[in-house]
This record gives structure tokens, sequence and C-alpha cells, in this order.
């Protein structure tokens, strides 16, 4: 029987690339190829592949590198990259920072954190894709490296390498740092976000805090009760709630006509419960395309309120809407089954009936609350609010009897419209013919141009 040709020996098989081929030498050689490398110029240390890198600084053949990774959302890829640098500025020159992989050179992001206190925009630069080496006894008692990539278009990636024999201390590490991003490390923690649809799919960014006080708002009492509920049931009342297996809230629809006071209502809400709540607030672009996404991130902010205003334009009824898209993916978002522990919902609609009635379901929403039309003691109440800063000796009573069917957007329309002709001073009779003249009124200009 002839005997196979003997197999070619690995070193000489053509097109391996230089790291099978220093995988495959000996240390001594190793060292001697790298060196001859860097005079050659071909590779720079810094654009040696991430595996090759770990091997070095873990001491151990390629093959032996183990790794540990978590693919989670932008957000808490970001905030996983600002733990990496707050651990490299803890171990200073200690650390070695290597290429992220395909002869890319390390590259840092911007987390954007909006404005500080004088205005000034603050935003704090992490790794973005790298890897970075910490030698035992920094952020564990064994070397380990610390793979971040936090593109999309590479496959976004937070890795721990160990080596196969520090498996279990890299996984420990993992979760520690996971551990701390849901804790109190995460700089976008507490804050406003604005949640919109970018290159990249979901983008979200900050916003400046937002400050609307109930005084600025007129409702009849019994909504006022039933949005302290809602608070109390997620802030004072939520852990007895939970300790008595009485479940979480979940979520507050706010239903009423156009320019009655629901967005405003809701920027009250959020901003009773800013800072123990980080605040997502979603554009149409968002809940249309990127709902499901934006509920995933929003497990990274700890508590969190996200706000869905005017549903109904993205939303529509499973009949009457040709994209049912949108709705399917709010209605499995947001189905009680898999809600989140600690996200709350709130979303508001000018036509809860408009709305399919599987969205509005007891287990979306705890609670549908309806902003009613303001009767006349209430747009007097809102004239009195909104004329109140001018100081002026005017008497609203009369005025808001004949403002009937009148919106709250509308009466304050009629003292901004006062405030525009007449300046600063004006008298009951000036208000009074601007009452009746409805050029507050918003209308379409029905003539037609030839
Ligand atoms: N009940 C009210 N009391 C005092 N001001 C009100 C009231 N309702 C509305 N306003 C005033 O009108 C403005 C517009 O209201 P808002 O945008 O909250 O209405 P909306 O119900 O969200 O309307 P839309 O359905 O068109 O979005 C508010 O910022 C507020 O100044
Ligand atoms: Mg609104």
């Amino acid at each position: 029987m002839p005997t196979p040709p003997a197999e070619e020996p690995a070193s000489r098989r053509p097109g391996r690339t230089v790291e099978e081929i220093l995988a495959d030498a000996g240390e001594e050689a190793r060292g001697a190829l790298r060196v001859l490398g860097e005079l050659v110029g071909n590779e720079p240390p810094g654009v040696a592949g991430p595996v090759p890198f770990a091997a070095r600084h873990l001491g151990v053949d390629p093959l032996a590198v183990a790794a540990t990774r978590y693919t989670g959302p932008a957000s808490a890829l970001a905030v996983l990259g600002n733990l990496m640098r707050l651990e490299m500025e803890r171990h200073g020159a200690a650390v070695a920072i290597g290429s992220p992989g395909e002869g890319a050179p390390p590259a840092w992001s911007q987390i954007d954190l909006g404005l500080d206190a004088h205005g000034l925009p603050l935003e704090v630069t992490v790794p973005g894709k790298m890897i970075v080496a910490f030698p035992a006894g920094t952020i564990a008692p064994v070397p380990l490296c610390l793979k971040i990539v936090d593109t999309p278009q590479w496959q976004r990636e937070f890795t721990v390498l160990s080596t196969v024999a520090d498996k279990r201390v890299a996984e420990e590490t993992m979760k520690r740092l996971r551990e701390r991003v849901c804790g109190g490390e995460n700089p976008l923690r507490g804050r406003v976000l604005q949640a919109s649809v970018g290159d990249c799919g979901l983008s979200i960014g900050v916003c400046p805090a937002i400050d609307a006080g109930r005084e600025g708002l007129v409702l009849p009492d019994e909504v006022w009760r039933e949005v302290d509920v809602f608070l109390a049931a997620a802030t004072t009342r939520r852990d007895l709630l939970r300790s008595l297996g009485l479940g979480t809230n979940r979520g507050l629809l706010v239903a009423g006509p156009p320019g009655v006071g629901k967005t405003y209502l809701v920027r009250v809400i959020a901003a009773a419960l800013a800072g123990r709540y980080t605040t997502i607030l979603a554009d149409a672009h968002a809940m249309r395309h990127v709902l499901a996404e934006l509920y995933a991130e929003a497990e990274t902010f700890g508590p969190s309120l996200v706000v869905l205003d005017d549903i109904d334009l993205v939303l529509g009824h499973r009949d009457a809407s040709h994209d049912n898209a949108p709705l399917a993916d709010f209605l499995a978002t947001l189905d009680g089954a898999r809600q989140r522990q600690d996200v709350l919902t709130i979303a508001t609609t000018n036509d809860p009936q408009s709305l399919d009635p599987a969205a509005q379901r007891a287990n979306r929403f705890d609670t549908i609350v309806s902003l009613p039309l303001p009767d006349a003691a209430t747009r007097t109440r809102i004239l009195e609010r909104h004329l109140g800063p001018l100081g002026l000796p005017i008497d609203p009573a009369d005025l808001a009897a004949e403002l009937d069917g009148a919106t709250g957007a509308d009466v304050r329309e009629v003292v901004r419209r006062a405030v525009l002709e007449h300046g600063a001073t004006f008298d009951t009779a000036q208000l009074a013919e601007i009452v009746r003249s409805g050029r507050w009124r918003a209308t379409v200009n029905r003539r037609k141009y030839l």
C-alpha cells in the first residue's frame, strides 16, 4: 500500500498569519521575532491583535487565553468604558494599552453629560475601542486584560481576557464590574436623557434637568390624588408593595384633548422623581423604531421613567393602522409578564379611543388619568395663575365665563396675546376685548389664494 505523503510541517505551510507563526514559535524565537518586527516597523507593538497582546501580558500561549464576554446595550458599554477609565487612572503606570484588533489603534469615546452648574458642557472621555492589560494585584489577584469595542459596526462587546486557568476570576471580575454599572457608578444615572434614532439605531443624549412645579398647573383634585398615588407607588411605598408581593408600579396613561396640560403634567411627575429615577424622553422616531432597545437600555440606568408623549401619533388601532409594527412592538415591550422591575412608563394620548384596547390593558398601565376640559372655575384659576406674575388688578371670573370650551393652553394664549399687544400693563377691558375677538384661538386660514 502506498504511503501517504508526509504532511507539510505547519511552519512551512503558505498563507499563515504572523500570529500563527508566533503562536508556534518558542518563547525565545517569539521575542526575537517581535524585536525584528518592531525594527522593521511592520508590526508596531500597539497594533498587535488583542489575543497576542493578552497572551504576552498574561504570560501564556495565545491558545491558553480565555475570553469572558458581555454584549450589552450601548449605554451599558459606555459606562463599563467609564469604569475601565477609573481603573486605568487608579493603577496608572502599571497598565498597558493595546489595539482592539484588525490593525486599528486604540480609540477613545466621549460620554456627553449635558451641562454643568455654570452651563458649560460636561464630558468624560472613556475607552471606546482598546484592550488594557492589568497586572496581578490591580483589578484582580491575577493578571487580566479588559477589552472594549463600543461600536455596533464592530460587534459591540466588553470582554475580560484571562488565562484558561483563571477563567473563574475573570467571570467574577465581570460580575463585579456589571454590578458597579447598575449600582452608583453610572454617570448617566438620575439624569434626564433624550432617546432618538441615530445612524446606528437608538441614540441617547443628556438633556437639561426638568423644572416644572405643580403650581404651574391647575387640575381637578382627583387628578392630583391619582398622581400622588402613582408617585407614592414609585417612591415611598415601592419597597412595601414589593415585600408584600403586590407587584410594582408599571405605568400611567394620561389622556385628554389637546392643550389640557398632559405634557406639562408629565414634566411635573418627572421633576418629582428627579434624582431617584433616570428619566428617558422618547421622541416619535424612537417610539416607532427602537422601543424594545430603549427598554433594554432603561435597565442600565437603575430605576427609570420612560416618557412616551403622544403615543397615539405612533400607535394606532390594529384595524385602522397600515403599519402595525410599532403597536406590536409596544404591546410586546410593555407586556406585564415581561415587565422590568424598575422601569416605569408614563404615556400621553389625545384620544384613548384610538389606542388599541390591548395597549391600554391594565397590566400595561396601572392607572389611566383623564384630564378634562377645564370648567369655568378652573379657567378662572388658570387665568389667575398666568396673570399672577404681572400683579395687575384684574378680576378674571367674568372673562373665564366667556371662555367656554377653551383649554388650559387657550387660556394661557389669551394672556400671551395681551402681553404681546399691550406689554406688562393692561386692564380688564383690554383683556376682555382679546377674549371676545377670538384672536387667541389657533385657526386655519381658510381664505383661498388664487
Ligand atoms: N390646566 C392647566 N393649568 C395651567 N396651565 C395649563 C393647563 N393646561 C394647559 N396649560 C398651559 O398650556 C401649555 C400647553 O399644555 P400642554 O402642552 O401640557 O398640553 P397637552 O395636553 O400636552 O397638549 P397636546 O395634546 O397638544 O400635546 C402648558 O405649558 C401650560 O402653560
Ligand atoms: Mg402634549
